[in-house]
């Protein structure tokens, strides 16, 4: 799908891990998920504004209901701008990608502002890791082979790289050899993005940008051999994007947030 071009630079939000679910006092960790979404989405309005383009990239819900996947479609509202929803450890692919539709939000790859947007599927139903299925590692291919001119953004949830954690290590996307293999045969590809780690991270690998971000909810210890959380506010990322390729990209945080968080939990 190609959306008409807007004035640049395009603003772009990604919105990762808000672990929505169907009860309203549905917490993780004593965290109040609808709360700190909110928190987050007032943030973004009163620190930068209105974005062109949301990412959402998974564990939109914790509980995998349809109620939760409406509630965060519902709350998107307050964005005047299309959104596009990829599934993560917690998702139900299926669900998320057929009350996408009904906001829509379940496009696979978008143009706008001069760059290419690309969303890949790396969950695996029943499993807290990620793969890229045969069909999904040939369309991300395809859709790089498509728009060889354009710079790119390639979005999954699950980390294609070693974050130094390794409990986190366990968790990531398997097959990463093979994404990394389709990414290098296209130069374009200025930025791989993803959730599921729950914190800021930015590594470089071979010209491409590498970027994690926090989590609208609860936020893992950095660089913890062990499940561990950390008391740092909800967050979201906010891009720049300029048709020539040039971007700037920060983390926000939601400060004024109170929360509680269980630090002595060994799961979520
Ligand atoms: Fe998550």
């Amino acid at each position: 799908m190609t959306i008409a071009h807007t004035a640049h630079p395009l603003k772009v939000l990604q919105l990762t891990d808000p672990h929505l679910m169907a009860s309203a006092d549905g917490a993780l960790l004593g965290v109040n998920t609808r709360d700190s979404l909110a928190a987050v989405i007032d943030e973004v309005l009163r620190n930068h504004g209105q974005p062109d383009l949301i990412l959402a990239t998974g564990d939109l819900t914790q509980d995998a209901s349809s109620e939760a996947y409406r509630y965060f479609g519902e709350q998107l509202k307050a964005f005047n701008c299309p959104s596009l929803w990829i599934a993560g450890n917690h998702d139900d692919s299926d669900l998320l990608a057929s009350i996408a539709a009904e906001f829509q939000a379940e496009q696979k790859q978008v143009v706008q502002g001069g760059w290419h947007f690309v969303m890949l599927d790396s969950s695996v139903h029943g499993k807290v890791f990620g793969e890229l299925s045969p069909p999904e590692l040939a369309f991300l291919d395809e859709s790089l082979s498509q728009q060889p001119e354009l710079p790119t953004m390639v979005c999954l949830h699950h980390h294609p790289v070693d974050i130094g954690s390794d409990w986190m290590e366990k968790i990531g996307l398997k097959n990463r050899d093979a994404f990394w293999q389709v990414i290098d045969r296209h130069p374009q590809v200025k930025v791989v993005l993803w959730g599921h780690i729950h914190q800021d991270l930015q590594q470089q690998r071979n010209g491409v940008q590498l970027l994690a971000s926090p989590s609208t909810c609860i936020q893992f210890a950095r660089g913890s051999s062990d499940f561990a959380v950390e008391p740092l506010a909800p967050g979201y990322r906010w891009f720049e994007l300029e048709a020539s390729g040039d971007y700037s990209t920060e983390v926000c945080r939601a400060n004024e947030f109170k929360f509680d968080l269980d630090e002595k939990s060994t799961g979520y």
